[in-house]
């Protein structure tokens, strides 16, 4: 069968199945256009599981757009640390704002997609989803799926593979369901035709019109080779002075931009290069407490971290000496401070 043949074979298939194995989310109570956009923002890059409890402590905290908009950074990037990918946050708060601004949500596609952080996948889920309109949301899940039941071969990164997809499906959405039809696919790419190992063909409601239900799955999606990430190496302080720890601010631009870090430099130092740079900082360390190595890997580079914690007898400037579970502190960084595996 062809795309299109077989996506407009989706929704007879997809709508029945769903009801009946759709898993409860939180975010799937009601279809609020707010938390949607959360939703949706916040699953990119991060998984089902460990989206729920950031989202449910996000709304508690900010339960309105209105709120989302005024909130103060501080707020924002503690309610979104662990979580990665502080921009999008950023944007979700500049998306707010308009929106607040505008008195509402945009109902259209194009409308959605001029907000701050909303591309192609999340104006799609939130239009399908929200306002009942054909709008494909096409993620990783959905492009599994749809190249694995057509056996595509071409590489999934492929921007005019995504195309053809979206126009295959966005043909085939049914009236009235549209969000059901988004949340459906989603879910069989997630939780029947998963990423890693074999899928589940004998529950998949589609197996018998799927060209890979054979063991051809193997095979699809192709995905080109990763280039390696980069590697950088810095030496970490971390300070302690009673009851806080030194941190600075990150520069505006680049990676983590502008979130709390603990004092780093390029490179390796040994115990003595670490105590006598705390010294030229002016911070008295009087004791090394811990060194320890982390790892920390992003989505281009991966960062391996070399901890030196010392105890202080001044809490010098310029440094910011604050209590370590206030500040929104990057997972980067925060690994440091466990305490419980080195
Ligand atoms: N992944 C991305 N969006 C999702 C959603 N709405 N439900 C479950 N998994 C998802």
């Amino acid at each position: 069968m062809t795309l299109c043949e077989l996506s407009l074979a989706l929704p007879g298939r997809l709508l029945p199945w769903y009801g009946s194995h759709a898993r409860d989310l939180p975010w799937r109570q009601d279809r609020q256009p707010y938390h949607i956009l959360l939703s949706e923002i916040m699953l990119q890059q991060t998984r089902v599981e460990a989206v729920r409890a950031y989202y449910l402590r996000f709304l508690d905290r900010l339960p309105t757009i209105e709120a989302l908009a005024e909130a103060d950074e501080q707020t924002l990037l503690k309610l979104w640390e662990g979580l990665g990918y502080y921009s999008r946050v950023r944007n979700l708060q500049k998306a707010a704002r308009a929106i607040v601004a505008a008195g509402g949500f945009p109902t259209s596609r194009e409308g959605l997609l001029a907000l701050p952080g909303v591309g192609a996948y999340t104006a799609g889920a939130v239009g399908s989803i929200c306002f009942d309109l054909p709008t494909p949301a096409v993620d990783g899940n959905v492009l599994r799926v749809m190249t694995r039941l057509a056996a595509i071969d071409t590489p999934i990164t492929s921007a005019a593979l995504r195309r053809e997809i979206t126009a295959a499906l966005a043909a085939a959405y049914p009236a009235g369901r549209c969000g059901t039809f988004t949340q459906a696919l989603m879910e069989l790419g997630a939780t029947v035709c998963g990423p890693g190992g074999a899928p589940a063909c004998a529950l998949c409601p589609v197996a018998d019109l799927c060209a890979c239900a054979d063991g051809r799955w193997k095979d699809i999606p192709v995905r080109p080779a990763k280039k390696a990430r980069r590697r950088e190496e810095y030496t970490v302080l971390i300070l302690c002075c009673g009851e806080t720890i030194a941190l600075q601010k990150r520069p505006d631009t680049g990676l983590l931009a502008g979130l709390w870090e603990l004092p780093n430099r390029p490179g390796r130092l040994d115990a003595q290069g670490a105590m006598d740079w705390a010294v030229s900082l002016g911070v008295q360390p009087q004791r090394l407490l811990r060194q320890l190595t982390r790892r920390h890997i992003f989505t281009h580079v991966e960062w391996q971290l070399h901890g030196y914690e010392f105890l202080c007898g001044q809490a010098a400037p310029p440094l910011q000496w604050q209590p370590a579970c206030e500040a929104a502190l990057p997972t980067a960084f925060r690994i440091l401070l466990d305490r419980d595996d080195d």
